[in-house]
């Protein structure tokens, strides 16, 4: 089994996240590429079975650029394109599977979910494709990553490989 992760983080806290997915999917025996949305190549290759994506939950959903830059006024790293931008490419393959995941600074759906906005993204061009979505819990607009975060992050990791061998 191969996989492709695309993450984007702003504080990094999404990046460790990813890392513990990664850690999970190849202590499953499954090989794993992690790459920022900028980098990855627009379509995704015939040789990965699994999509994975990640991004932190912006105003409720994925980042835009006018977020990215109020993350900027926040402190963080100025980055280029995230997942928004990268899903806006074109279509998945059929029979790829997808898994999204988001950090977020709470866990009620008033939060909102950068993970449930890139399954409607590919919902709306790739009908019938279903994305497995999760949350991992920041403290407060930056993180550090709540306790456990990081190993719950590595199991779902296993999950997903072992969901789909
Ligand atoms: C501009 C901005 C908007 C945010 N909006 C939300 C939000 O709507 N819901 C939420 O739970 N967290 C929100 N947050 C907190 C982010 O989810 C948090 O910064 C992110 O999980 C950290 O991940 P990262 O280190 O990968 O960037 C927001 C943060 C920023 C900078």
């Amino acid at each position: 089994m191969k996989a492709l992760l695309l993450v984007e983080s702003r504080f990094g806290n999404s990046r460790a996240i990813a890392d513990a997915v990664a850690l999970g999917i190849r202590e499953r025996g499954a090989e794993v590429t992690v790459l920022a949305p900028e980098e990855a190549p627009p379509a995704v290759g015939e040789d990965v079975d699994l999509l994975v994506l990640g991004a932190p939950t912006h105003n409720r959903t994925l980042p835009t650029s006018s977020t990215r830059g109020q993350a900027v006024a926040m402190g963080a790293e100025p980055g280029g394109d995230g997942v928004r931008e990268w899903l806006s490419n074109g279509r998945l393959r059929s029979g790829l599977r997808v898994a999204a995941f988001t950090t977020a600074s709470g866990r009620t759906v008033l939060s909102g979910s950068a993970a449930r906005g890139a399954a409607r993204l590919i919902a709306r061009s790739n009908p019938g494709v279903p994305v497995e979505t999760r949350t991992f819990v920041v403290d407060g607009l930056k993180g550090p990553l709540q306790e456990g975060e990081v190993e719950a992050a590595r199991t779902w990791g296993r999950d997903l490989v072992e969901a789909h061998p």
